[in-house]
């Protein structure tokens, strides 16, 4: 079983060969591509001569093999299923190949493969070897040189890399298309593109004059769904030429959408894939949520022109490399081009449901992992999610203008190189003097930090005492943790006043240093106490502010003390976190309650918290939008010892309906005030609006009177944006009246019918009804014409949305984890790297009661007893060890 090895970081060694150049010739055929490959090779100058040149190769039937100009006989090299190894090679050589592929069998969407009759390809990370024979790593760096030929009539437009220099006529109704890639790039970022596409073009004027010009290839019925995502994509070029000084460097840069994609989207040189969810928008197919993920991915790829194909990483461990900077950048930007605070929510939300999940389940590994047996599987939220806050941490403990300079460092010394995640943490502490030792470990070490603080102060002294200790939790093949160095953004807001004290810390010279009204400290022992002198009055602090680190932070607060952040922490992001605590410990009290048979009686604080947000809106709608959210059931589970479902479900109904019930006309006035004529537009006001509007006719459809419901109905008949169109239709789907559910489902799916990206969402809507028909639902829609499950858009939508629905999933008869098994186990021959992903839910069994375990892990085993791809091997292995 030699494909499943684990591979080691420590293992890392430079290719024995490298490659300067790469041409390479496609012709294509649906079952028969030939591609040619001329590679212009020579040997590493730090490995030694006589090495035998080893090249990747997956499912390639090759033809032939020569090298600078000599065919080579049969015993001079060796092809097998993963590689072609040739014994003897010159110093400085040309290896020719060529080799037949198949596009149209191949489902797992790695390689070169065809999607709604257009091809395309996705090599990272290591897709490429499904190409063609090649050092498939990303530290071989090659110039390319791409020529494309296809069929004239059906495959009008032959996109690669680069610039186009030539093209031309060929017999039989063939034409080519050669481009050129100046840039020297690993294989991971090859793309090719062939079909019959109709672009969108726009220019754009670089800060030092060059033109680029701007294309974005759909297909011909999605011409209309491209103008946000070329507003977002020049948007983030000027960005990141005043934030990071990063400029263009190609002539165009090309979007192309595709309906079959693994991933939201690919960052190819000059040539980015896209799956059609992660670009395509309009206002009456996609939500104002899809609209702000589009400018991010859009964002994201762009600007992974630098962060990752300029400079890239040496091997696949260091994926957060590219990753995690990545997204820090891309958050940062979508925060500066809309609501910042709202933003941050969002993603701190996010992130502290799944990612705090992942970390403490059976697959958490570090930001970077030091083994793995299929790198696919390592693209989670810990490499890119807790990557990023790992970033956000380093600009913390430097501040924007140091950490910008050691960004500016990083991008000269390194250019054109595939380096470590030490090389750009080195820059970092190189520009600030800052020692950035300790700080590694948190790239090393796996597991959520946890942290307790608690606060004394001394009204005699005016001295306040923070006392903070820290401790990671055990993590599959790590016991032994050791304290991290954690930035905590904080102030001291005084009880009389409400306003932030000022901040002068003791040192331990007997000195001290006035940090200011919010400031950074910085936590490095596993106990440690800061003092803070001249305190004018009692304190409640405000501890983490903006989540400057990726921590549980436990402090002993009370609903007063909540209640009173809440109204009055100049951070938003704290206040929004103070109403998540005290919500939190409402809910606690409840599922309690609800798991002893008592009576559940609602907390008035927390009605009367409710209360005063309503009755003092303020100028953000989102961020108030935000704070009269209710914390997910994800979330609530993960604040549990062992994950109750139904209580958690119970508990959360009773609080949204106490809420709607007292709070009723608060709501109606919210839901009435926000109403808006104006078009559609995706700004922040607008989805702010809209957001809050759509939060309060929620709470009023939990109570489901008659005027709830009018109002829902009319709004789900009238509106002209998917944004409320699809609020209403999940209010009326999910509400326990068919005669409203039904006829509101029918109606829109034969509306949509004919566009996929809006049949997801009707999918989607359907699965995460809290009713319990929903497994037989998900069964019987798996058989509808709109669902593939060769479409991983489609699977995300239909079995990835119900696995998320809590109580339907985790139904006690065992059928919702059968029936996610089941599609594994199918998904296993199709496509494993989605199958590899969705069974995830199935991972997390040990959060769950004796009976639920069982039954998950009984379906894990059902799994591991089939033939199984690396990809759902390595899962269920880490998930039963
Ligand atoms: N590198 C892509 C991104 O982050 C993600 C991706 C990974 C896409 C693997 C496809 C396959 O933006
Ligand atoms: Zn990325």
């Amino acid at each position: 079983m030699s494909e499943m090895q684990a591979t080691y970081l420590k293992d890392y060694l430079p290719p024995a060969y490298r490659v300067t150049h790469t041409e390479l010739t496609f012709d294509l055929d649906p079952t028969a591509t030939r591609v040619k490959a001329r590679l212009h090779l020579e040997r590493h100058p730090e490995r030694e001569a006589g090495l035998p040149l080893v090249l990747d190769g997956e499912g390639l039937t090759l033809k032939q093999v020569a090298i600078d100009g000599q065919p080579l006989e049969a015993d001079e090299f060796e092809a097998d299923a993963h590689s072609l190894t040739i014994a003897r090679v010159p110093e400085r050589f040309r290896l020719d190949t060529e080799v037949e592929i198949a596009p149209d069998t191949n489902t797992a969407l790695e390689g070169l493969y065809r999607s709604n009759g257009m091809y395309c390809t996705q090599c990272e990370p290591e897709g490429f070897r499904r190409i063609t024979f090649y050092p498939d790593r990303p530290d071989v760096m090659a110039t390319f040189s791409t020529t494309v030929i296809g069929d004239r009539e059906s495959l009008p437009v032959l996109l690669s890399n680069g610039n186009p220099v030539e093209q031309g006529e060929l017999p039989d109704q063939r034409h080519f298309v050669t481009w050129e890639d100046p840039h020297p790039k690993p294989s991971y970022l090859f793309a090719l593109v062939a079909g019959s596409l109709e672009k969108v073009e726009d220019h754009f004027t670089t800060q030092s004059g060059r033109e680029v010009l701007l294309q974005i290839w759909v297909e011909p019925e999605n011409l209309d769904k491209t103008d946000h995502a070329m507003a977002s994509l020049k948007r983030a070029m000027r960005w990141d030429e005043e934030t990071y000084g990063r400029e263009y460097d190609l002539d165009r840069f090309m979007i192309v959408a595709v309906n079959d994609f693994n991933m939201g989207a690919m960052e190819n040189k000059g040539l980015n894939i896209f799956n059609s969810a992660a670009v395509l928008t309009h206002p009456q197919t996609a939500t104002d949520a899809a609209f702000q993920r589009v400018e991010g991915i859009v964002a994201h790829e762009y600007f992974h022109n630098w962060s990752g194909n300029r400079v890239t990483c040496r091997d696949w461990f260091q994926l957060s490399l590219k990753e995690g900077f990545t997204v820090f950048r891309d958050q940062t930007f979508s925060a500066d081009v809309n609501s910042a605070p709202v933003k941050r929510i969002e993603d701190v939300s996010f992130f502290r449901t799944a990612q705090f999940a992942e970390d403490a389940g059976p697959t958490a590994h570090p930001v970077r992992p030091d083994h793995y047996i299929e790198i696919s599987n390592f693209y989670t939220l810990t490499i890119y999610e807790k990557g990023a806050e790992v970033v956000r941490m380093l600009r913390h403990l430097l501040g924007w203008e140091d950490f910008r300079r050691g960004s500016d460092l990083y991008f000269a010394r390194f250019d054109g190189q595939a380096v470590r995640i030490e090389d750009f943490v080195a820059c970092m502490a190189e520009v600030s003097g800052l020692d950035l030792d300790q700080f590694m470990r948190w790239y090393a070490q796996a597991g959520t930090p946890e942290i307790d603080a608690h606060g004394e102060y001394d009204y005699a002294t005016g001295e306040y005492h923070l006392r903070l200790s820290q401790r990671t939790p055990a993590t599959p093949g790590q016991s032994e943790k050791l304290p991290l160095h954690v930035p905590i953004r904080l102030g001291l807001v005084g009880t009389k006043s409400g306003h932030d004290l000022t901040l002068k810390l003791a040192d331990a010279a007997g000195g001290s240093e006035t940090l200011g009204k919010d400031a950074v400290i910085h936590l490095r022992e596993a106990e440690q106490t800061f003092v803070f002198q001249d305190v004018e009055e009692a304190p409640v602090p405000s501890l983490l502010r903006g989540f400057s680190a990726p921590v549980k932070l436990r402090y002993p607060y009370s609903r007063e003390e909540l209640a009173f952040l809440l109204t009055h922490d100049s951070d938003g992001f704290n206040r929004w976190d103070a109403g998540q605590r005290l919500t939190m410990l409402a809910l606690d009290d409840l599922i309690a309650a609800h798991r002893n048979g008592v009576e559940k009686v609602m907390d008035v604080r927390l009605v009367e918290a409710y209360r005063s947000l309503l009755d003092e809106p303020g100028d953000d709608q989102a961020v108030l939008a935000e704070m009269l959210t209710l914390p997910s059931e994800a979330y609530i589970a993960e604040q549990q010892p062992v994950v109750d479902v139904d209580a958690i479900h119970a508990a959360r109904e009773f609080v949204r309906q106490s809420l709607a019930w007292q709070l009723r006309d608060a709501f109606l006035a919210v839901y009435r005030d926000n109403q808006n004529d104006e078009p559609y537009a995706p700004t922040p006001e607008q989805i702010g609006r809209r957001k809050l509007k759509n939060v309060a006719l929620a709470y009023l459809m939990s109570i489901a009177d008659d005027e709830a419901i009018g109002l829902t109905q009319a709004q789900f008949k009238n509106s002209g944006n998917m944004t409320d169109v699809r609020a209403a239709l999940t209010l009326l789907a999910h509400s326990d009246r068919s005669d409203l559910a039904e006829p509101a489902l029918k109606a829109f799916g034969e509306q949509w019918a004919h566009d996929p990206l809006v049949m997801d969402q009707w999918f989607t809507i359907q699965v995460t009804r809290p009713q319990p028909d929903v497994i037989e639902r998900v069964r019987f829609l798996m058989e509808h014409p709109a669902f593939s499950l060769k479409n991983p858009n489609k699977v995300r939508a239909l079995i990835g949305a119900f696995a998320q629905n809590r109580v339907n999933f985790h139904r006690l008869d065992g059928q919702g984890y059968k029936l996610l098994a089941d599609v594994v186990i199918e998904l296993n021959r199709l496509n494993p790297e989605i199958a590899a992903r969705i069974i995830t839910p199935l991972t997390r069994w040990q959060r769950f009661d004796e009976e639920r375990q069982v039954l998950m892990k009984a379906e894990l085993e059902r799994i591991r007893g089939e033939k199984l791809s690396p990809n759902v091997y390595e899962m269920v292995e880490r998930a039963l060890a």
